[in-house]
Formats: C-alpha cells, sequence, structure tokens
C-alpha cells in the first residue's frame, strides 16, 4: 500500500495552556491506536492552533483524518499537505508532542528537500 503523508492545521476550542493540555492527552491516549494501523504521527500547539503531521499507508492516514475532523476540540481544519512519501521522517513515534519551532523546522527541511529533489528531476530531462 502507498505511503502517504498529510498533514493539517485547525483552530483549537481551548485557550493555549488547555490546549496543550489537551494536546498531551491526545499523545497519551491516541499512540496505540495509531501504531495499530500503523501510522507514525506528531503533533503541536502554536497561537491557539494545532498542527499535526500523519504518516502511514493512505487509507489509514485518511481513516485517521475523518476521526479527528469530528473532534470538539478543534473546527477550522485545514490540510497543508496531502501526498506520497517515500520515507518517514517519525517512523519512531505512533504519536508524539512536538515543540513548535521543531515541527517547523522538520516541515521547512521537507519542503526544501522536495524542492531539491523536483530540480534534480528537471536538470535529469535537460540533457
Ligand atoms: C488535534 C487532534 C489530533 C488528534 N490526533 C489523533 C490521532 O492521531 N489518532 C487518534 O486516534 N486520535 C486522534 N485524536 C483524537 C480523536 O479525535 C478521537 O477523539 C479519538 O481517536 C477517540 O475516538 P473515539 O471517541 O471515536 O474512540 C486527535 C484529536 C485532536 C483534537
Amino acid at each position: 500500500m502507498r505511503l502517504w503523508k498529510l498533514s493539517y492545521t485547525s483552530i483549537a476550542v481551548a485557550a493555549h495552556d488547555a490546549a496543550l493540555r489537551q494536546a498531551h492527552e491526545i499523545c497519551a491516549r491516541s499512540g496505540d491506536r495509531n501504531a495499530r494501523i500503523d501510522v507514525s504521527s506528531v503533533l503541536t500547539v502554536h497561537r491557539g492552533r494545532f498542527a499535526q503531521v500523519l504518516e502511514g499507508p493512505e487509507e489509514a492516514v485518511r481513516s485517521v483524518l475523518r476521526r479527528i475532523m469530528g473532534d470538539p476540540r478543534h473546527h477550522s481544519l485545514t490540510v497543508l499537505a496531502d501526498g506520497p512519501l517515500l520515507a518517514r521522517r517519525y517512523g519512531n513515534w505512533a504519536m508524539a508532542y512536538r515543540d513548535p519551532k521543531a515541527f517547523i523546522t522538520d516541515q521547512l527541511d521537507d519542503i526544501l528537500q522536495q524542492t531539491a529533489d523536483v530540480v534534480r528531476a528537471m536538470k535529469a530531462t535537460w540533457h
């Protein structure tokens, strides 16, 4: 089955400290469920928003997203990335909290890597 990456951001209903507590609770409770369906994930909270990356078989990732979308602890979920993945970044984490700075650094690394891959592939077609 295809390996997939999906990331999103959403607006937390609770104020920052409570949302941070919720994120830690969610990480503690969801790890086993994610692991059972081979999904790895990180979650962060920043300025009243959740952001999460889900990796795993496409169908499994979509089924987790469907459940998350119905969760009353957040709203206005916006998908940021939704596409195939060559290798997992968070293979060791079924569900972990990640500091926002580390989270965004990881995502920037991925974007720069993808851009470099596309440029390399384009150059290869020029010869
Ligand atoms: C921001 C956010 C991220 C979540 N991430 C996950 C997740 O990765 N895996 C998961 O099983 N549940 C996650 N949940 C919790 C689910 O929405 C849901 O509460 C939980 O899976 C229990 O579902 P159930 O009540 O239908 O059993 C998340 C919830 C929120 C608000």
